[in-house]
């Protein structure tokens, strides 16, 4: 078995958090195992959680179109999130589940060995700029979409790009041209 079908097992079986108790699928994540883009968003909506399957709903959308404008297609890349499972009423992720769930992410990446992670909403960029030791670097999201880090791992460079969560566009317009801007960079 590969790596990522184990890896996928244990998700599908995981009890490490309370968030396995309302699920009706973990979202495990999905796209090319040769993908050099990763993008982590945050946790499973409602349709995700139905489908298990990542950025299915209204953020899917908007994530389709951003990625379009840059001519990649969804099997070009690899998408998950910091969380596996949808936590109730859309509320943000706690510490703890953040802690318990992330290993998981931690093998993703070690599986994959992205060249660029797009960091989708606060939650993936504090972690992911955490790991990669840039967090004295750490902004809120409204400033640091603007940056663009580069971090040398054992697996050679991987650039980091801070988004906005593209739920943001639904409720507001002008975020989506940021978006866009913001994802020219990957080009
Ligand atoms: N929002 C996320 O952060 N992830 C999804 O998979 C869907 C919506
Ligand atoms: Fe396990 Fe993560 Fe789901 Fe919690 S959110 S039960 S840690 S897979």
């Amino acid at each position: 078995m590969g790596k990522l079908q184990l890896l996928k097992k244990q998700v599908l079986n995981c009890k490490k958090c309370d968030l396995y108790k309302k699920r009706t699928n973990p979202v495990i994540g999905e796209g090319s195992l040769n993908a050099k883009v990763m993008f982590i968003g945050e946790a499973p909506g409602f349709n995700e959680d139905k489908k298990g399957k990542p950025f299915v709903g209204q953020a899917g959308k908007i994530l389709d179109k951003l990625l379009n404008s840059i001519n990649l297609k969804r099997e070009d890349i690899y998408i998950t999130n910091i969380l596996k499972c949808k936590p109730p009423q859309n509320r943000d992720p706690t510490s703890e589940e953040i802690k318990a769930c992330t290993p998981y992410l931690d093998q993703q990446i070690e599986i994959i060995k992205p060249k660029i992670i797009c960091c989708l909403g606060n939650f993936a960029t504090n972690f992911i700029m955490k790991k990669f030791n840039l967090k004295e670097k750490i902004q809120g999201i409204s400033k640091i979409h603007e940056k663009l880090f580069s971090t040398s791992t054992l697996n050679g460079v991987i650039k980091i790009i801070p988004m906005y969560h593209p739920a943001v566009a639904t409720y507001d317009i002008s975020k989506f041209n940021v978006l866009k801007k913001d994802f020219e960079k990957i080009k």
